[in-house]
């Protein structure tokens, strides 16, 4: 399933984003915004259970979220969209998969992964604000899947469809949520037009 999350708030702090005058510190909040706003989306179907609670008054039912949610920020520029989401789910707990492309080859190298244990009961966020080929998107989910999760969605701000596709055909089972499906990548497998390099906005590199 794809779902492109397309409401007015999103697409107008997204048009923010992508200007290159933005600074790096509105490029950053208008992230953060948009990341809390997509969790809303991405939440929605999120399983509950009964429980019981005593109001002032009386006795009743409510519910509570049954499973647990671990979110995976690839690092470095998946950090950008964790708070956001975390603010929805602060009970989330996070694990890190560190993977950078390769220039030449595109393909990604990783760095790093450190993850919390459960993912197998777990509901996983693989998290990253840009799907360009799909390969580190691909990468991080095939790694979290080898340590047990069953339950993978991912959630990212720009797709290409490139990506998007890459991404059905790796992972069929794994839902993925945008704020745009862009037109296509370049030929140096930038997002066309996207919004440039997603970790160097967020972190003022370059
Ligand atoms: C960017 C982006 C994704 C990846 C997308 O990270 O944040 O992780 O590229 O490209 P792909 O779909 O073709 O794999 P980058 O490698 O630039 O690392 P960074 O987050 O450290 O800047
Ligand atoms: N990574 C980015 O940060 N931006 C792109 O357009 C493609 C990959």
């Amino acid at each position: 399933m794809l779902k492109v999350l397309d409401h007015p708030l999103i697409k107008h702090k997204l048009t923010h984003m992508r200007d290159k005058n933005t600074s790096t510190k509105d490029f950053r909040e208008q992230l953060d915004e948009i990341a809390e706003l997509m969790a809303y989306e991405v939440c929605r179907d999120l399983p509950l259970e009964k429980v019981s609670v005593e109001t002032p008054i009386a006795k009743t039912e409510g519910e509570k979220i049954a499973k647990e949610v671990v979110i995976v920020p690839i690092l470095r520029a998946g950090i950008g969209l964790l708070d956001g989401i975390r603010r929805l789910v602060p009970t989330a707990k996070v694990g890190f998969i560190g993977l950078y492309r390769d220039e030449e080859t595109l393909q990604p190298v990783e760095y790093f992964a450190k993850f919390p244990s459960g993912l197998e009961d777990a509901i996983v966020m693989v998290i990253d604000p840009m799907l360009a080929t799909g390969g580190s998107a691909i990468d991080a989910i095939r790694n979290v899947k080898k340590r047990g999760a069953k339950n993978v969605r991912l959630v990212c701000l720009v797709g290409a469809p490139e990506g998007v596709k890459a991404m059905q055909e790796a992972h069929p089972d794994v839902d993925i949520y945008l704020a745009a499906l862009d037109e296509k990548l370049n030929e140096n497998g930038y997002i066309v037009p996207g919004l440039g390099d997603a970790g160097d906005r967020i972190f003022g590199t370059k």
